[in-house]
């Protein structure tokens, strides 16, 4: 049997230093775990501008279609602001994520006992915390028509439309039940139907799902506005929760920022399962390329990793595997090491990105 294939997409900024990282972490489940992957890395965002004149070569997207799994890193920079916006950085990823119909968008926010006393929240609220925000991604009011900014009468109207449909709704929720069969079999459904019909349908759709497929698992129902307080006051409440592209967007951000710094959160964006039950698959850290500290060892290579780690997990079946490298990333925290972006001015020395992977690596042999 042929290995699993992993398309590996660096980009900009810190995108490179972060996946060097990853890289050695993958070379050591290899060697160490006889997982071996058939590695290939390409170009994306402004680095794939500079050699080809696009921030995706269509060479690059076919194969990311093909992998079983693509691991991406950071697109963007200062460089590339002025860039016409067909071709901006960002036109890259949004392109891989349009093109492979990535609309389950999964955010953990999970907190490092280490990491607690980071929190903006008291420790005990936060300590432990592992909770999934399963976001829909490739519909709602960021791409429902009619929109754009009309005259009416003597004055200007912005308009955006909510919209779903009952198989939009339909496949995400599915998705959101799946994994919460390989977690804590829990979902809370976040909408507005005392406000909005699409909220509505969502709820109506999403409890059928769940009656016909999936009564196993336990699902509540949650107005988004409550579900903000709900995730501030008691986070621990919660397993997976499902939402759609705008309640996402703004409650993913909320519950990552519970557990500490943008140098820690991994993501997935998963579309439609194909034959062998796999699902076409995007892994990268929620953070951008950070200029800011580009080519200075600063950065903190976790969320790639942990990036990874659910890549582990989520295409390859590997959940112990996963956890094997979630729990090392736990170790070396609880050591003490830090990355600049974890400590405050007065807390030491940091150590470098390639330290950090170092760390890591030890930790897991
Ligand atoms: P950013 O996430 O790049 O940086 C925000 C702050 O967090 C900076 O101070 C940065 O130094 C710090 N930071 C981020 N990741 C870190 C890490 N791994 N370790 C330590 N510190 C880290 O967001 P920003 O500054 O808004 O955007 C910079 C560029 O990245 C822009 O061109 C933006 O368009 C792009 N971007 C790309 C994203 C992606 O590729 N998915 C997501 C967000 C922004
Ligand atoms: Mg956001």
């Amino acid at each position: 049997m042929s290995n699993p294939t992993l398309l590996i997409l660096p980009g900009d900024g810190i995108g490179p230093e972060v996946m060097g990282q990853v890289t050695r972490v993958i070379d050591w489940f290899g060697e160490k775990r006889g997982l071996a992957f058939d590695v290939e890395e390409d170009l994306v965002g402004g680095a794939a501008y500079d050699a080809h004149g696009t921030p995706l070569h269509d060479d690059t997207m076919a194969k990311a279609l093909e992998a079983d799994a693509v691991l991406l890193g950071a697109v963007g920079g200062p460089k590339y602001d002025d860039l016409d916006f067909s071709v901006k950085p960002e036109r890259g990823l949004l392109r891989l994520r349009k093109e492979m119909d990535l609309f389950s968008n999964l955010r953990p926010a999970q907190c490092f006992d280490a990491l607690a006393d980071f929190s903006s929240l008291k420790k005990d609220i936060v300590a432990g915390l592992d909770i999934m925000i399963v976001r829909e991604l490739t519909s709602g009011v960021y791409f429902g028509e009619p929109r754009g900014i009309f005259e009416e009468g003597n004055e200007r109207v912005g308009i955006n439309t909510q919209r779903y449909t009952e198989s939009e709704i339909d496949r995400v929720a599915r998705s959101a039940f799946e994994l919460a069969r390989r977690r804590n079999n829990k979902v809370c459904s976040m909408e507005k139907a005392n406000v909005m019909e699409s909220g509505i349908l969502w709820r109506e759709v999403v409890q059928k799902v769940h009656d016909e497929d999936y009564p196993d698992v336990e699902l509540s129902h949650m107005y988004a506005d409550n579900g903000a307080m709900q995730l501030v006051r008691a986070p621990k409440q919660f397993d997976v929760i499902l939402t759609d592209n705008l309640f996402g967007d703004i409650l993913s951000d909320c519950a990552a920022m519970l557990t500490g710094s943008l140098g820690m959160l991994p993501s997935a964006s998963l579309g439609a399962p194909n034959a062998e039950g796999r699902p076409k698959a995007l892994y990268e850290p929620v953070h951008g390329s950070a200029p800011d500290i580009t080519g200075q060892g600063k950065a903190n290579p976790i969320a790639c990793i942990l990036s990874f780690a659910m890549a582990l997990r989520y295409s390859f079946d590997q959940g112990d595997e996963a956890t094997r490298l979630e729990q090392a990333v736990e170790k070396v925290l609880a050591d003490g090491a830090r990355t600049a972006d974890l400590m405050g001015p007065e807390d030491g020395t940091p150590i470098s990105t390639s330290e950090m992977g170092d760390a890591i690596l030890a930790a897991l042999d």
